[in-house]
């Protein structure tokens, strides 16, 4: 009680300093440019006291500056009073809080607008009712909560009222009534199940001209009104409904000689023919019936709506002919009809000629059942823009008469078709495609071209290096050369040629193209060398080159493409050094494949350099030299952490991110990589000449999930500190020349599946724990000096092994295993470095900030504190062992 008399006293006091200023005008001594009133400002901190503004959007309302210049507020220039209110922030960084009562000493508001702000379901404050001289209000998705204040009813100059998107449920609308002046109205997802009479509300507002009431659970059956529509409703969105045909709404709109112009209806659960009725709303330019069920085809009385400009039909049951519905729609609405929209139906037949459909601009008729060849006649659609044909069973050739007179097209869709394109090679197009989606057809052109795995062949067309993404892939293209230099586009953002046939020389022109993020030229047979212009591609993010014939050295202006983040370049007969400027200038690469080439020369210790490495692989090559100490540089690696988001290219395609994609030779075996890619880490250096000892330093590498340096000619030890490897999942050191014991430490990587330590001079007993356990003799053999399970040999002093199908039985096989020595002292041991090792490698950074290898010295150095870690059981069992 206390608190709102002191409201009311605080809301009575800034009035009368509100109505200062304004009796200072009517006695001529007010002064207009003296910017921000008083009552005013205070009025807007009252405001701001009550929202929480975690992001800072509301700072600049703290300076003894006008508040006329504050961030959102607007004041009229002439009487300096604030007309003007908008809170309106991206949903992301919301205000919070509630919408302070103080509002209304905003009395010369006429705009406020606080949509896509979180209310958390506070309520919005009566006092609004007062704010008489608003013409807009907008509370849109703003989570307001609980009742609609009734006194909204007091604004009569309202013009547009936006409350969707709240948590409203509202008895009944009585207080819309008095709003005569309002135009606009949205009310969606407001709960309107209960409000009977909504039609006959709304129907009354005199200047009512767009209403839209999207899943507001209106009721499907309710009274209908005895007057006829008003004569004033263009628009009326009522989509999410769940009407059905047999509801009150199509009762009305069918025959109260409405006038409205733009229909949307879609995601209701109309079922059945489609109402032959719709056609008497005489009107209607925009008819919208998507995701219903409607069957059938269109009714021929549609053929008389002649201001029909859009009708969108797709995601139903119709099953007609498509020659039938063409034929529904003609007499007039064929002559107006601007955009048809048919697709992901199961509608039948042959393309028909459409030429009487004059004004054709959008025709969508993907993904339907429709067969047979495309006719010419295609060809004379002048007005047509956009077209999407793809995911139907289309045969035949499509070739320059289709598009000769298609001057306007600007998106084409064709892709999943048996199609065949055949263009000549120096066919000028007449349009300037921007969006070109043919993969999977046979051959091409446009902004978004995406033509992929068509069947696509012979030269690429030079018309189709126009606008900003161009997809070829997977075609039968044998040629690129002179298209590619004839054209010149420095907006073209993305360009895939992978998986074609393209055999020639790889053209130098690439400073044609100096907007290119992505390159993607795999899988084709170019040979020669890389031109040096891929200089140019400063902007290059990811370039693939893999699996063609590509030889020669890389050339040296590739240091300029510093943007670098996926270099592939596998499989091709690429030789010379690995250049000094590779781990230099790319500072971003986060793969590096080498692999399978011919390069020779010292491994370069500034491949140190790229510390966002993940995917290193120099393998198959003749790279001599060792393994530079520097390793541990690669940072990317020594984190156990998050994986690198880098893969994720900013570059926005068809509005999702293009993820790179590649292949990871894992346990003998290619996978393939695409969302996960990011989350692999791996150094693959097998198969070179690569001499002398394994740095100590690369078991700092602890993010390392494989590590192959198989096959090359790598002496001394392995180090005794393997396992703070504590990642790998593949370690693979055979065909070497290692010697020495084999670290017990090993026996602590608990996520090692995959151990190749074979031909090798490696000595001494097998280490043993449950990891190493599962590992086969086939992991060892040819190190003729190592001996224990799981080789036949034993070791020096110890008895011979048992039956070896006793790690297979059940049962008392721990009592057997105690037998077999098989856990021994050591195991235990080993057991509780794994335990603590990986307590702290998983929160040990976490909770204390150290790594995993710190935390694994401190261990080793303090040996009773380790063995505090050591649970009960482990620890009784440990006792029992080092007693006997
Ligand atoms: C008021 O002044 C601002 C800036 O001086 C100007 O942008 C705006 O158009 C003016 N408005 C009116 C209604 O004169
Ligand atoms: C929303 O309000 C409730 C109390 O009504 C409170 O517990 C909750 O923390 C608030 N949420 C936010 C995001 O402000
Ligand atoms: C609404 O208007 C009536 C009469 O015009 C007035 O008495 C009432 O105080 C107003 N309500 C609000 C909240 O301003
Ligand atoms: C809508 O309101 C009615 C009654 O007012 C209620 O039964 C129903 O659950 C509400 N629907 C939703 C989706 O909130
Ligand atoms: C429509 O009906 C479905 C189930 O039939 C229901 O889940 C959905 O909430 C309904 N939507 C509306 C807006 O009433
Ligand atoms: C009508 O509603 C649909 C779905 O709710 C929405 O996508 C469309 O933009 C709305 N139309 C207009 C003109 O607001
Ligand atoms: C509404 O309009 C129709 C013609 O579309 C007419 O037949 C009917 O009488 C009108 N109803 C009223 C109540 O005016
Ligand atoms: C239907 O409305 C139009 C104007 O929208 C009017 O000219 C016509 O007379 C009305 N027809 C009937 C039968 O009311
Ligand atoms: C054409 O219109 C007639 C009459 O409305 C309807 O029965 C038929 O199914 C329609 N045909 C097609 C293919 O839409
Ligand atoms: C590489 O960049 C240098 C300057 O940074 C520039 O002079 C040179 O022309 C560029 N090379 C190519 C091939 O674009």
């Amino acid at each position: 009680m206390g608190g709102s008399s002191l409201q009311l006293l605080l809301t009575f006091f800034l009035f009368l300093l509100c109505m200062k200023p304004a009796l200072g005008n009517y006695w001529g001594v007010g002064d207009a440019n003296l910017g921000c009133k008083e009552c005013e400002r205070r009025a807007l901190i009252k405001i701001k006291e009550d929202l929480i503004d975690d992001y800072g959007h509301l700072s600049s309302w703290n300076t003894k500056e006008d508040c006329c210049k504050w961030r959102g507020v607007y004041c009229n220039n002439h009487t300096g009073h604030v007309i003007q209110l908008d809170l309106s922030i991206s949903g992301v960084e919301p205000l919070r809080g509630k919408l302070s009562p103080f509002l209304s000493e905003l009395q010369y508001l006429t705009f406020l607008d606080v949509s896509y702000n979180d209310f958390n379901h506070t309520q919005i404050p009566k006092s609004i009712g007062s704010l008489s001289n608003l013409r807009q209000l907008d509370l849109y998705n703003a989570n307001f909560g609980r009742n609609i204040p009734f006194q909204l009813g007091n604004l009569s100059n309202l013009q547009y009222l936006d409350l969707g998107w709240n948590n409203f449920n509202p008895q009944n609308l009585e207080w819309l009534r008095p709003l005569s002046s309002l135009c606009f109205l949205r009310m969606s997802s407001v709960n309107l199940s209960k409000v009977n009479n909504w039609l006959e509300v709304v129907n009354k507002l005199p200047h009512l001209t767009s209403l839209h009431l999207r899943s507001c659970n209106l009721p499907n059956i309710f009274p209908i009104p005895h007057v006829n529509s008003s004569a004033s409703l263009d628009v009326l969105n009522l989509s999410y409904n769940n009407l059905t045909l047999s509801s009150s709404i199509l009762e009305w709109l069918f025959n109260s000689n409405t006038s409205v112009v733009k229909l949307y209806l879609f995601d209701n659960q109309f079922q059945g023919l489609i109402p032959d009725a719709f056609s008497r709303i005489y009107s209607l330019e925009v008819l919208i019936l998507d995701g219903n069920e409607f069957e059938g085809g269109i009714p021929k009385s549609f053929s008389g709506m002649c201001n029909l400009k859009t009708l969108s039909l797709s995601s139903n049951n119709l099953g007609e002919q498509l020659l039938g519905i063409v034929h529904n729609l003609t007499g007039c609405a064929n002559h107006s009809i601007e955009k048809l929209y048919l697709d992901n139906n199961h509608i039948m037949g042959s393309f028909p000629d459409l030429t009487t459909f004059s004004s054709l601009r959008g025709l969508w008729l993907s993904n339907n059942r429709l067969s047979g060849t495309i006719p010419e006649s295609l060809g004379k659609q002048s007005n047509l823009e956009i077209l999407y044909i793809d995911r139907n069973p289309f045969v035949g050739v499509i070739s320059e008469a289709h598009f000769s007179k298609l001057t306007k097209l600007k998106t084409f869709y064709a892709y999943n078709n048996p199609l065949v394109f055949n263009f000549s090679s120096n066919w000028v197009p007449p349009f300037q495609l921007e969006h070109l989606y043919i993969m999977g057809c046979q051959s091409s052109s446009g902004s978004i071209i995406v033509l992929h795995s068509n069947k696509l062949e012979g030269e690429i067309p030079p018309f189709v290096f126009k606008g900003s993404h161009l997809d070829l892939s997977n075609n039968m293209f044998s040629k690129l050369a002179l298209s590619l230099c004839e054209a010149s586009n420095n907006s073209l953002e993305y360009l895939d040629l992978s998986n074609n046939r393209l055999s020639e020389e790889l053209p130098d022109c690439w400073m044609q193209f100096e907007g290119l993020k992505i390159l993607k030229l795999a899988n084709n047979h170019f040979y020669g060398k890389i031109p040096s212009s891929m200089g140019s591609l400063i902007e290059i993010e990811t370039l693939d080159l893999g699996n063609n014939n590509f030889s020669g050295e890389l050339p040296s202006t590739l240091k300029n493409c510093t943007k670098l983040v996926f270099l592939d370049l596998r499989n091709n007969s690429l030789s010379g050094p690995i250049p000094m400027w590779l781990g230099r200038s790319h500072p971003n690469l986060v793969v590096l494949f080498l692999r399978s080439n011919h390069f020779y020369g010292r491994m370069p210790p500034h491949l140190c350099h790229l510390t966002h490495i993940q995917l290193l692989d120099l393998a198959l090559n003749r790279i001599t030299g060792s393994i530079p100490k520097c390793i541990n540089n690669l940072i990317s690696l020594t984190n156990t952490k998050s994986p690198n988001a880098a893969f994720n290219h900013s570059y926005a395609l068809l509005s999702s991110r293009y993820v790179d994609q590649t292949i990871w030779m894992w346990k003998g075996r290619e996978y393939e990589y695409g969302n996960i890619l990011a989350l692999v880490k791996g150094i693959d250096l097998s198969s070179n000449k690569l001499s002398g000892v394994i740095p100590e330093e690369i078991v700092m590498l602890d993010g390392l999930i494989s590590l192959n340096l198989s096959r090359n000619l790598l002496t001394g030890k392995i180090t005794s500190d393997i396992g703070l490897l504590c990642s790998l999942e593949v370690l693979d050191l055979s065909d070497n020349k290692l010697c020495g014991e084999i670290p017990s430490t090993l026996s602590l990587i608990d996520s090692l599946n995959s151990l190749n330590l074979r031909n090798n001079n490696l000595s001494g007993r097998i280490p043993t724990g449950p990891q190493l356990s599962t590992f086969t003799a086939s992991a060892y053999k040819g190190n003729p000096n190592l001996c224990g399970f799981p080789l036949p040999k034993n070791c020096l002093g110890e008895e011979t092994p048992q039956n070896p199908t006793v790690n297979g039985s059940s049962g008392d096989a721990s009592m057997q295993d105690e037998k077999d020595g098989f856990i021994t002292r050591g195991f235990y041991v080993s057991a509780a470095i794994g335990f603590v090792v990986c307590f702290w490698g998983v929160f040990g950074t976490l909770l204390l900030n150290r790594s995993c290898r710190l935390s694994y010295f401190k261990i080793l150095n303090n040996i009773k504190d380790w063995l505090y870690v050591i649970g009960g059981v482990t620890m009784a069992r440990l006792q029992r062992q080092l007693q006997s």
